[in-house]
């Protein structure tokens, strides 16, 4: 084995993996088209200053997962560990954001340092949405109903729960954090190591810690429904009854905070058990103060990411990759004796030009009749298209199927088409 590894936590995508990849993809990018919403492609690297004012400087992210180095220039750059801050920097910088409403996806490998293990790695993917321009809790539902829509459409609907919150204004959660602060304050002894770090960096990520004598603590911690302000209220109020509408089933989770700081109002989380550990495999929520926060006018936005890593894993341990997703290859063209390659060429790109779609091998590198049998059958094609000498000088094809026991056929180019698109049809 050469002594050249790809980087701890950064994965390969090999051939036998990447169907599954591009059925997820294609599955993501046609609900996304059913919803208008438009792809935009940022860069994998960035300003470092974008995430530690964007991401926020007291989050996990920006204090120890962050890729950051010192280009030639002398410029600190990072590499993006999250999409949401690259693509409110672009449309800013195009003037996207201008009176518009702007509904946007992408997708791509995200970096974060964290510790690798089953469903977290340090180059991971995203698909994300983002919407701007629309400050009501329309929008929130419509975000949601996508998501839900596309895991409906995986088959896993039945193995996730949507966890749905609310973290009101930046007043509101102003006022509450300082209540939960002087409340912990008081049993900061017991409090797990993370959360005492976090008391006066970040406390509210406190909420969601996952040492159970942290949690036990929080049960006679001041409740932020108490702080919520109306408008916020209000707004959460109408993106419940939206989703209970479309009979979207949630679970308010008033614990839910999420990792990164640009939040406010809404936030929801799709988590599964069929995971272990990493159990959310879609996260996001309502971020209002980020454009402004980062430049640009006060613009309304919202959307979400999930993880790809974590939606393939799901379908492979549920067994929801249709299995047709892994043909691959129509035909394979086996070519044996002298005459065969002249003319099987010719037939070769005579089909694809006829049938475009057909997804043929023309089989290169000589070898036996039975040498190519068994690499037409490896294959995985359903035929094998076979010129020898005889079908070579008659200019004609032989048809087997591989994976029934009908007869083999042998045909001229044009009986041949017509088979063989029939046969796709
Ligand atoms: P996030 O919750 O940090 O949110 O990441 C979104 C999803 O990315 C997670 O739910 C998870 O499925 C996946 N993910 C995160 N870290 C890893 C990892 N180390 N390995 C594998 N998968 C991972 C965001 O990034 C926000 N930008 C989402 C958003 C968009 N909010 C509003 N708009």
């Amino acid at each position: 084995m050469s002594s050249l590894q790809a980087i701890r936590g950064m994965n390969d995508v090999l051939p036998d993996q990447s169907p599954v990849w591009q059925y997820l993809e294609r599955q993501v990018r046609s609900v996304l088209d059913q919803y208008g919403y438009r792809e935009i492609r940022m860069p994998v690297v960035e300003p470092t200053a974008l995430f530690k004012r964007g991401v926020g400087e007291h989050t996990d992210i920006v204090e120890k997962e962050m890729y950051t180095f010192e280009d030639r220039g002398g410029d600190s750059l990072t590499l993006r560990p999250e999409g949401t801050a690259g693509c409110v920097r672009a449309a800013l910088q195009h003037g996207l954001l201008h009176n518009q409403v702007q509904r946007l996806w992408y997708q791509g490998a995200m970096f974060r340092y964290e510790r690798p293990q089953k469903g977290r790695y340090r180059q991971f993917h995203q698909i994300g949405a983002e919407t701007f321009g629309i400050a009501s809790a329309d929008i929130d539902a419509e975000l949601i109903l996508l998501s839900a829509r596309l895991l409906r459409n995986l088959g896993l609907a039945d193995h996730v729960t949507l966890h749905l919150n609310t973290l009101g204004s930046n007043e509101a959660r102003g006022r509450y954090r300082k209540a939960l602060v002087d409340y912990l304050e008081a049993v900061k002894d017991k409090l797990d190591s993370d959360s005492q770090n976090r008391l006066y960096s970040n406390p509210l990520r406190i909420l969601d810690s996952k040492s159970e004598s942290t949690q036990a603590l929080l049960n006679e911690a001041p409740a932020f429904d108490d702080f919520l302000d109306e408008a916020s209220r209000e707004h959460f109020s109408t993106l419940c009854s939206l989703l209970d509408r479309a009979g979207v089933a949630y679970e308010v989770n008033p614990r839910l905070v999420r990792g990164l700081d640009y939040y406010s109002r809404t936030v929801f989380e799709w988590m599964t058990d069929s995971l272990g550990a990493q159990g959310t495999v879609c996260g996001g929520g309502r971020y209002d103060d980020l454009v402004p926060l980062l430049g640009g006018k006060p613009t309304p936005a919202a959307g979400w990411a999930l993880g790809v890593e974590r939606l393939i894993l799901m379908l492979e341990t549920l067994e929801k990759v249709p299995a047709s997703v892994h043909d691959t290859v129509d035909a394979y063209l086996i070519l044996a004796g002298e005459a065969a390659q002249p003319f099987g060429f010719v037939v070769a790109e005579e089909l694809r030009s006829k049938l475009p779609g057909l997804r043929l091998i023309t089989h290169c590198g000589g070898g036996s009749f039975k040498s190519q049998m068994k690499k037409a059958d490896k294959s995985g094609a359903r035929f094998a298209l076979i010129i020898g000498e005889e079908e070579a000088a008659a200019k004609q094809v032989t048809v087997k199927d591989l994976r029934t026991e009908t007869q083999q056929v042998t045909l001229n180019t044009e009986d041949l088409m017509a088979e063989l698109g029939a046969k796709l049809a």
